[in-house]
């Protein structure tokens, strides 16, 4: 069984590629919307949070794990992976199809601030200077706007606040590096243009699962989709967005148990 994990509903525009690559797995999906947004929590908090899940995740019985989140992956994956002997799977911002692939010289970033002010995004970014001019944009409150809703009218005003330096910079690529913004992906577009080429690694994140996952890949092809927060508003979320519907139902979601983690009550600081 395959673990999945992201702060909300993000994480499944990476699992619905997931599902598609790899039909006999069973994929167990874990929304932590009790905690979301993940974006401006600080590095300690993500990783008692990364650690309790990920540790119910493997009790659960997934021998893969994959973290669908960009802000997680920043702050918590190296040390998930110092921690634990499974295959752990993160995700980045996809700059590098954006460096090789724009012809102006000049890419856009949109992620949470989290994530951009990560050594690890920050090293990332530092092979691909100085050829081409890379703008970061942090897009604070977007992965928040988006759980609320298709019809949150926060959406628009942060995309259009975000997008702003992007054309002023004459982007050609802009990278969608946080997995929660393919679910707005239209809009977006809209307010680039066409010429615009929008990269979202979701597709890609599933071919490297399916590389590596093993027989955790081997399996019913269930799919169970668990939130901390409400379950409600889970499933409401998931009949809300187009994105979403085509891939999953509200009859594959479930509450979770309250998380506790091993790594915390063997003793480690959470400081
Ligand atoms: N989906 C997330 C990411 O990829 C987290 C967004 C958030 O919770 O702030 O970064």
């Amino acid at each position: 069984m395959i673990g999945v994990f992201d702060s909300g509903i993000g994480g499944l525009t990476v699992l619905q590629w997931i599902r598609q690559r790899l039909p006999q797995a069973d994929l167990l999906y874990l929304a932590d919307q009790a905690f979301a947004p993940y974006g401006a929590k600080s590095s300690a908090l993500l990783q008692q949070r990364c650690d309790c899940i990920a540790d119910w995740l493997i009790a659960q019985g997934c021998t893969a794990l994959v973290v669908a989140c960009n802000t997680a992956t920043a702050h918590c994956v190296d040390a998930l992976r110092d921690r634990l002997a499974i295959d752990i799977i993160g995700v980045e911002p996809g700059i590098k199809p954006a460096a090789l692939g724009t012809r102006s010289g000049a890419i856009g970033i949109l992620a949470t601030e989290n994530t951009l002010a990560s050594s690890r995004y920050q090293q990332l970014a530092s092979r691909f200077n100085p050829n081409t001019r890379v703008v970061n944009q942090p897009c604070s409150g977007l992965a928040d706007a988006i759980e609320q809703g298709p019809d949150s009218p926060q959406i628009d005003t942060i995309l259009a606040r975000c997008t702003t330096a992007m054309t002023a910079a004459g982007v050609d690529r802009v990278v969608l590096g946080c997995t929660h913004y393919p679910l707005v992906k239209d809009r977006l577009q809209g307010l680039l243009g066409t010429r615009v080429q929008l990269i979202d690694t979701g597709e890609a994140i599933a071919g490297e699962v399916a590389r590596r996952a093993g027989a955790a890949a081997l399996g019913q092809g269930t799919t169970r989709l668990l939130t901390t927060g409400s379950l409600a508003r889970l499933k409401q979320l998931i009949s809300a967005y187009p994105q979403l519907c085509t891939h999953f139902q509200a009859s594959q979601c479930e509450a979770a148990p309250p998380l506790t983690s091993k790594a915390q009550t063997s003793g480690s600081s959470s400081a």
